[in-house]
């Protein structure tokens, strides 16, 4: 089976308006996450799309699907975790809950917040993830990456050609990712914020798919207006 995750648990602090979490703000007249739950859509390989909210906003987001989209059977809305990772595996509970994992079994994880993904990332997510078993989304870095780690004064300069930017969709066999997480100690849980850096750490080989520069995550108000220019564009409005 393939899987679908939109990881739509998280509060948008950053975003600086706690009352609305960014993925429901909207873009272009529709809420960010509807953007990207038609995505998700367009591609008729995913068994399931399950979307990860938090546990007050779960009726909310069920509403807003149906307002937008409409009644799609193949989706559902589970209650997220506190932290990404535990999202994450929110969505798993519910998938071994309702149905089982068998091993060749993927999940195609993404940010609700990044709605300009492309068909073919999340065509080569799965294919690639059912080949290989994980995989991240990249773009090279294209400014020079300085690592501080006090914050005051350089530590190294990694060389450029070598670094990338992570970003979504990250994609897994459900059954190694789960062993992976469930390996780690309370303490790695916490540290760990990315859950390809959990099957790193636990010696995967993690291989990548090329993302694209406008497949942008929404932290900021600055980024809102970077993807409304980015929609006028392709709409060319
Ligand atoms: N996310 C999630 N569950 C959490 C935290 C985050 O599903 N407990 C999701 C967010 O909803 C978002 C994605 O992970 O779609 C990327 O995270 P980020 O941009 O950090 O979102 P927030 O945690 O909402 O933002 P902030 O750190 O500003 O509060």
């Amino acid at each position: 089976m393939i899987y679908g995750e939109i990881l739509a648990g998280g509060k948008g602090t950053r975003m600086g308006n706690v009352q609305l979490p960014k993925q429901f703000m909207l873009l272009d007249n529709k809420p960010i996450i509807i953007h990207t739950v038609e995505k998700f859509l367009l591609n008729d390989r995913f068994d399931k799309i399950i979307v990860v909210t938090p546990k007050e906003w779960m009726n909310y987001t069920e509403d807003i699907i149906t307002k937008f989209i409409g009644k799609i059977e193949k989706m559902a809305i589970v209650e997220g975790g506190s932290d990404r990772n535990e999202s994450i595996m929110k969505g798993i509970e519910y998938i071994e809950e309702t149905v089982g994992v068998n091993d060749d079994d993927i999940v195609v994880t993404h940010d609700s917040v990044r709605p300009f993904l492309t068909h073919r990332i999340i065509e080569e997510n799965i294919d690639m993830a059912l080949k290989y078993k994980v995989i991240d989304t990249v773009i090279s870095a294209t400014d020079t990456i300085i690592q501080s780690e006090d914050g005051e004064t350089i530590s190294d300069i990694p060389i450029r050609s070598t670094m990338y930017q992570g970003q979504t969709p990250q994609s897994f066999n459900i059954k190694l990712l789960v062993d992976s997480y469930q390996s780690l100690t309370n303490e790695e849980k916490g540290i760990l914020t990315d859950a390809c850096k959990i099957c790193l750490l636990k010696g995967q080989t993690i291989r990548l798919v090329r993302g694209e520069s406008f497949n942008i995550k929404i932290t900021v108000p600055y980024d809102l207006k970077i993807a409304e220019g980015l929609l006028k564009g392709e709409s060319g409005k």
